[in-house]
């Protein structure tokens, strides 16, 4: 494997030997090529290429304003258009809503958490519809996350954070989801539950799950994905394999602004 080169936005994205381009060896769960998205009238995203297997974690790496939630958003259809590739195990979903989309399996929990705050965490659990089906049990979920079935009659206002947090991927686990987007779930939490967060992670990813992770926290993400992706201006602007992470520093450093 060559080490990273930073290469300006035209040639990265024209270069031949890109290791993107080489694809994964495992069965691909995701390939967004060439994606395109707009609110409205303006053009967020420019030509986004990438690929996941089955069982990678990678991460969407990016400032603030990148165009990384927005890339989530329109893998999911939920963006005022699209345009390029969006395949999820093989189907091309450009055209679909985003119900259809679920339905194949993608699970989206976005930053803002979604659960609903007036109901109990365990009324939260059972809501999901199984979209996918065989998704988790409540009592797998709470197997998984024991914290959880302590907190199974509190309302979703007075859970803390973090467990708001778990819940929230806990119902993106109920659904049978296998791909799962996770906009920065890392994100305002106390060191303590950030690394529960990443053996959740990792607890996912032994049980083959495909994970592409939105974060800001370059730490949370190092020795969990597999691969790093930087989002700039709506493209991607540097790839690195976990191995090349620690020689990336200084680069994703002028990316990322650590
Ligand atoms: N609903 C929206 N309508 C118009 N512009 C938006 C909307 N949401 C995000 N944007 C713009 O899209 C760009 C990318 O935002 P976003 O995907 O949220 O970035 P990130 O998640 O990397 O911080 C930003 O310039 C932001 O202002
Ligand atoms: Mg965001």
């Amino acid at each position: 494997m060559s080490s990273p080169v930073l290469l300006s936005r035209t040639a990265f994205a024209k270069r031949g030997a890109h290791p993107i381009a080489q694809g994964p060896a495992r069965r691909e769960v995701l390939a967004l090529d060439d994606l395109h998205a707009w609110y409205g009238e303006s053009h967020i995203l420019h030509g986004i290429r990438l690929s996941l297997a089955e069982g990678e974690v990678v991460s969407l790496l990016g400032r603030n304003g990148g165009g990384r939630t927005t890339t989530l958003r329109a893998i999911m259809g939920l963006v005022d258009r699209r345009t390029g590739s969006v395949r999820v195990s093989g189907i091309e979903t450009v055209q679909m809503p985003p119900h259809r989309i679920a339905r194949l399996g993608v699970g989206y929990c976005p930053e803002e958490r979604g659960i609903f705050a007036s109901l109990t965490c365990e009324e939260n659990l059972r809501l999901p519809p199984s979209q996918a089906g065989g998704g988790m049990s409540v009592e797998e979920i709470y197997a998984l996350l024991p914290n959880l079935a302590e907190r199974r009659k509190t309302q979703g206002t007075r859970l803390s954070g973090g467990e708001q947090q778990m819940l929230a991927i806990a119902r993106v686990l109920r659904t049978g989801s296998r791909l799962l987007l996770l906009d920065e779930i890392s994100e305002g939490l106390a060191p303590v539950i950030v690394d529960r967060l990443l053996d959740l992670i990792l607890r996912l990813k032994a049980l083959s799950y495909t994970i592409l992770l939105v974060e800001q926290n370059t730490h949370f993400v190092e020795g969990l994905a597999d691969r790093h992706f930087v989002v700039e201006r709506g493209q991607v602007v540097l790839h690195v394999t976990a191995d090349e992470l620690a020689a990336s520093a200084e680069l994703l450093e002028r990316y990322i602004g650590l």
